[in-house]
């Protein structure tokens, strides 16, 4: 990223690496101090993404995000990745998976990422899912 950008802010949760506190801290403190951005692109964890768009939308700075939802058969059929942007059903397969962040409904992503939660926390209870581990550590 430095090769590539005038400016880089890294952000940890923990502070282990860059500044300790959350993207957004950064992000309105440029703002604050200034920066005039045109865009902002967010992706990563749903709780970021909405935490940025809320903020970007306060200062009607287009932002895109980039959504990923269990899929399924990567096609538009399962309705797997079903999300709603805009009012309208939008699958993420197909149609994104990079939306306008001001127009995703978060509340119903994040339920719908919710839903297998116990089902994923059983697999790794039961086969130890190696998979589970990884995303914990991430
Ligand atoms: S993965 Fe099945 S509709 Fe998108």
């Amino acid at each position: 990223m430095r090769a590539v950008c005038d400016q880089l802010y890294l952000m940890t949760d923990d502070g282990s690496n860059g500044h300790k506190g959350f993207v957004t801290a950064a992000l309105e403190d440029n703002i604050k101090n200034g920066a005039n951005y045109d865009f902002v692109v967010a992706i990563g964890p749903l709780p970021m993404m909405r935490a940025v768009c809320n903020l970007t939308k306060e200062y009607n700075i287009e932002t895109m995000i980039s959504m990923n939802p269990i899929m399924i058969d990567g096609t538009g059929m399962c309705g797997g990745c079903r999300l709603t942007v805009g009012g309208k059903t939008k699958f993420a397969c197909v149609d994104g998976p990079d939306f306008n962040g001001h127009e995703v409904d978060f509340d119903e992503a994040m339920k719908r990422l919710r839903t297998y939660r116990e089902q994923e926390q059983e697999a790794t209870r039961e086969f130890n899912c190696r998979l589970m581990e990884g995303a914990k550590n991430a």
